[in-house]
């Protein structure tokens, strides 16, 4: 008896434990995943889905809807006609790496007002932001340059997350409190890394300047006449809601990006988008397994394009391809690719995942994206990184130190260099034994990025934000954080100190002649 009552009181114990835990059961969250971007896409509808699944009522505003009807708690807005707002802002210029990172930046910014005011035209999503009784517990927005989204907070008066599908850009990282020293961390749009040289600090460091002149000055205003103009002028200023950001959700692991002190609201996330391997479709598992000496898989992500890429670089991988002993698949969007090698087979769609876990897939030739890169990884497939956008030529240095691929510059690349680099990433097998070792060391976690992206999601909804987490970098201001004021003072007391000094010096100099002269008169 006695028994049968101790464990109906552990029962009923751990049965009040699992009900505090969920405690924030069927929550009301918002997502707005804006940049209509595949691979961003796919690190964040990972988190759409298991929120959902978790009895959670999501509703996302987005422009790749996963249009699962067996996700009952969760639904979609469909914004994929931005699309067409990316393609307008020519992708070939941020693609240059010609061009400075100063005259990116802006650009990027251009082409996320006309996103923001696209998604804010959606009729769907107008029903939402301009209905009074609406309530949220959490809403998640893509953070990538713009915090235009972020307003959405102040205006539904609900604790918000950021998250990215890379790294953040120095703004972010500003604005939740992150150290963001231009002597050692790199920009996420710039290519420095590890100990930074004398010239690279020195460009870096403009560079810190110029993008904080440029987001207070241009950007933040303009941002915040965006959200102003649909979601009411009783706002507060875009800066300070941006400040007020509960988590950072950034896709950074260890390893492609340097690590850096970071306040406890920066949730890291890896490996998001990777799923289980799935059978190949016929036809291309044919294609794999008929290549005699191995397969080459090629493909620039769903970003950059083979089709983007300048004429000059794609003749030259057409001529590097001939030349080589392998078969090489070539993810290509469009039918026809006039001079096609015997050897080059292209297909407008591949299933990249599934391919690279085919252990025929000797070496993958990529842009160096993020989720490009972590599903060679995952897969064990080592790099050939031409990188060209963005975060990729960090990335592609990363890689290559990490010996488990070779980075090369389409700028100024041969194709001897080109045909040396990809037989040797073939058959050294030390880039596969490097690769195996970062797979092992980046799967050695406590939980799951997702996991950990679900946890500190609930948390923030059961905790209603994370003030109490608030980084005193956040509310500082910048004369005192870099201690300008102190050292001042300290030029100030010195020079006093210099001053008495020489007065007094000058002094006894005197006084010591006049009495010399009176001596020997
Ligand atoms: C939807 O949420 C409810 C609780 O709000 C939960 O019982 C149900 O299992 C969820 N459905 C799915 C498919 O996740
Ligand atoms: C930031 O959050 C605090 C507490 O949650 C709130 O009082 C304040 O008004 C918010 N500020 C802005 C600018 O949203
Ligand atoms: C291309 O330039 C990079 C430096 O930007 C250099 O490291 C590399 O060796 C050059 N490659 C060739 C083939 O000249």
């Amino acid at each position: 008896m006695i028994r049968f009552l101790r464990k109906m009181y552990l029962l009923l114990v751990f049965g009040l434990l699992s009900l505090s835990v969920n405690e924030c059961y069927s929550a009301r969250i918002l997502c707005i995943f804006q940049m209509p971007a595949v691979s961003h896409q796919a690190t964040f509808q990972p988190i759409a889905r298991a929120l959902s699944l978790r009895g959670h009522e999501v509703i996302t505003v987005t422009p790749r809807p996963i249009n699962d009807p067996t996700l009952t708690n969760l639904t979609e807005i469909d914004t994929s006609h931005t699309y067409d707002i990316i393609n307008g802002h020519g992708f070939e210029f941020f693609m240059s790496k010609e061009k400075a990172v100063q005259t990116k930046i802006p650009k990027i910014f251009a082409m996320y007002y006309d996103l923001a005011h696209a998604i804010f035209q959606n009729e769907q999503f107008k029903k939402i932001y301009t209905n009074p009784d609406e309530k949220f517990d959490l809403i998640i927005v893509q953070i990538y340059v713009s915090p235009i989204m972020l307003a959405l907070s102040a205006k539904f008066n609900a604790p918000i997350i950021g998250v990215s599908s890379m790294g953040g850009w120095i703004g972010t990282h500003y604005a939740i409190g992150n150290p963001s020293l231009p002597s050692m961390y790199s920009e996420m749009f710039l290519p420095y890394n590890g100990e930074l040289s004398f010239y690279e600090r020195f460009k870096s460091t403009l560079y810190f300047i110029w993008s904080r002149l440029y987001v207070n000055f241009v950007a933040m205003p303009k941002c915040d006449k965006v959200a102003r103009k649909y979601l009411g002028n009783d706002l507060p200023y875009l800066a300070d809601i941006e400040r007020n950001i509960s988590a950072l959700f950034l896709n950074i692991n260890p390893i492609l990006y340097t690590p850096r002190p970071m306040v406890p609201t920066v949730v890291p996330l890896v490996f998001m988008h990777i799923q289980p391997p799935k059978p190949l479709p016929q036809d291309i598992k044919n294609e794999i397994e008929s290549a005699k000496n191995g397969l080459v898989y090629f493909s620039l992500g769903s970003n950059v394009k083979s089709m983007n890429i300048p004429q000059r670089v794609r003749n030259l991988l057409m001529d590097v391809f001939r030349g080589l002993p392998y078969k090489v698949l070539w993810k290509f969007e469009k039918e026809e690719l006039p001079g096609k090698p015997s050897n080059v087979v292209i297909k407008k769609w591949l299933p990249q995942q599934d391919i690279l876990a085919h252990p025929n897939v000797k070496v993958f030739i990529s842009q160096g994206g993020l989720q490009s890169s972590e599903e060679a990884i995952d897969r064990v497939v080592p790099m050939v990184v031409i990188p060209f956008i963005a975060d990729q030529e960090l990335n592609a240095k990363n890689l290559h130190e990490f010996g488990v691929g070779r980075h090369i510059d389409y700028l100024n690349t041969t194709k001897q260099e080109l045909i040396d680099s990809i037989i040797d990433v073939a058959e050294n097998p030390k880039y596969r034994e490097n690769m195996k070792k970062l797979r092992t060391l980046l799967r050695d976690e406590p939980m799951t990025g997702l996991e950990r992206a679900i946890w500190w999601s609930e948390y923030i909804i059961r905790n209603k934000g994370t003030r109490h987490l608030r980084s005193p970098t956040v509310d500082i201001v910048w004369y005192k954080y870099f201690l300008l004021d102190v050292i001042s003072a300290f030029i100030v007391l010195i020079t006093f100190i210099v001053l008495v000094y020489i007065k007094l010096f000058n002094f006894v100099k005197n006084t010591l002649k006049k009495k010399n002269k009176i001596k020997t008169k």
